[in-house]
């Protein structure tokens, strides 16, 4: 056991005794190290940044912008295609796979006016009117989706709308993208008129059934979890890091060893292994994700696993008399998701269960379009950046635009 330690210990020295010459770095594709804006500029498609949008609650979002692609040009009043992340992931994710596989990009491409959405407490959107996400974290942090489905949807929206001059907008979600888009929809129902097709890709709503082994292993803590982050004053998770992208450019490139530790990383979160997964790309895609996330993002999600509910946050008892009048949170109201929805979702999808996608399709009221993914293994991820994501999926995205 010594030795094994001893050698280890010698050979990493060694390792790094020599100088870390270029040798680490090489054969990485090189969009590595590149943020959402420079990597649409390499491409030499137009980019804009859109900040300091208000949210009612004071926080400060940033938003990036296609306007047109390069196989459609500028033109006057293009529709435009909202496009929002998931959890820890942020703008970068619709753009990290290049211009040829993309939605951002294709979209652009296609003759849309394209906008990306940044959660509060992600990359671009750590900002807030008065309280600093390092120096006031446990204010800052204290919010889980509802919050980004009831201000900050609303607010990026209002914002596109208002800039562009248009009456609506197509909205694009993935994972998380659709869940605040849900709470919007059902807390703040005017905005179901402003969305001429919602397209929600891996669609969570219900968790009972999901199968992702870390999140139930967490889930059945999850009261204690919340009492030991506020202890140890953990309120962000996750954030994006330098360290973690030298992580992912030097263990996971293309020849490292660990790449397949990292592909399974991967595969832990979104569903194992979807033959979908480009391991290339994955140096570029944990330059910008994860992108950070509040905790409580994390325990709103664990307490719908347990509780089979699609409802708003549980404070616990006394919280809950307060804050809602009732001893267990009041249920979103599903009636009122008025806007058409069109549900993509996949059979190794860890966390978005077809079952549960199917008990929530029923009840939504204006379901338009389900589409179950005709390839067993996709997963989670795949709906950003598998293989073959346009013809399995992204076609069918624009089929149904065309047509609403
Ligand atoms: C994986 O990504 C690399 C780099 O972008 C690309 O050259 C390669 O064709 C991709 N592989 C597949 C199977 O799409």
């Amino acid at each position: 056991m010594l030795a094994v330690i001893l050698l280890l210990i010698i050979s990493t020295s060694c390792a790094f005794a020599q100088p870390i010459d270029q040798d680490l770095f090489d054969d990485l594709h090189p969009d590595v190290g590149l943020n959402v804006v420079e990597l649409i500029q390499r491409y030499k498609y137009p980019v804009e940044s859109h900040g300091n949008i208000k949210t009612e609650d004071g926080y400060l979002l940033e938003m990036q912008r296609i306007p047109y692609g390069l196989k459609s040009g500028p033109a006057e009043n293009k529709p435009v295609v909202f496009l929002m992340h998931g959890i820890i992931c942020s703008a970068a994710d619709w753009v990290n796979m290049g211009p040829e596989k993309s939605l951002a990009f294709l979209l652009a491409d296609l003759g849309y006016d394209v906008w990306m959405g940044n959660a509060r407490g992600t990359t671009w959107s750590r900002k807030h009117i008065s309280l600093d996400p390092v120096e006031d974290k446990a204010d800052f942090w204290e919010f889980s989706w509802n919050e980004i489905g009831e201000y900050d949807l609303p607010a990026m929206i209002d914002y596109v709308l208002s800039y562009t001059r248009q009456e609506n907008l197509y909205y694009i979600g993935h994972s998380q993208g659709t869940t605040s888009f849900y709470v919007m929809c059902s807390e703040k129902p005017a905005y179901n008129n402003k969305i001429r097709v919602m397209v929600a890709l891996a669609p969570i709503a219900y968790m009972e059934n999901m199968e992702n082994p870390l999140l139930r292993f967490l889930a059945a803590f999850d009261d204690t979890l919340e009492f030991l982050a506020k202890l140890i004053g953990i309120h962000e998770f996750l954030p994006n890091t330098e360290f973690l992208g030298s992580i992912g450019k030097v263990f996971c490139k293309d020849g490292a060893i660990f790449q397949e530790v990292c592909a399974g990383v991967i595969f832990l979160i979104g569903g194992f292994d979807s033959e979908q997964l480009n391991r290339t790309m994955i140096p570029v895609i944990m330059t910008n994700t994860p992108a950070g996330a509040a905790t409580r993002q994390f325990l709103h999600y664990a307490q719908e696993i347990n509780s089979g509910e699609f409802r708003k946050y549980d404070f616990g008892l006394i919280q809950n008399l307060i804050k809602y009048g009732s001893v267990s949170p009041p249920s979103y109201n599903i009636d009122k998701i008025t806007a058409k929805v069109a549900l993509f979702y996949a059979k190794n999808d860890w966390l978005a269960a077809t079952v549960d996608v199917d008990k929530f399709a029923k009840q939504l009221p204006n379901m338009v379009y389900q589409y179950l993914i005709p390839f067993d293994k996709f997963n989670h991820l795949d709906f950003l950046w598998a293989i073959d994501v346009i013809p399995l999926a992204y076609n069918y995205v624009f089929d149904l635009l065309r047509q609403y």
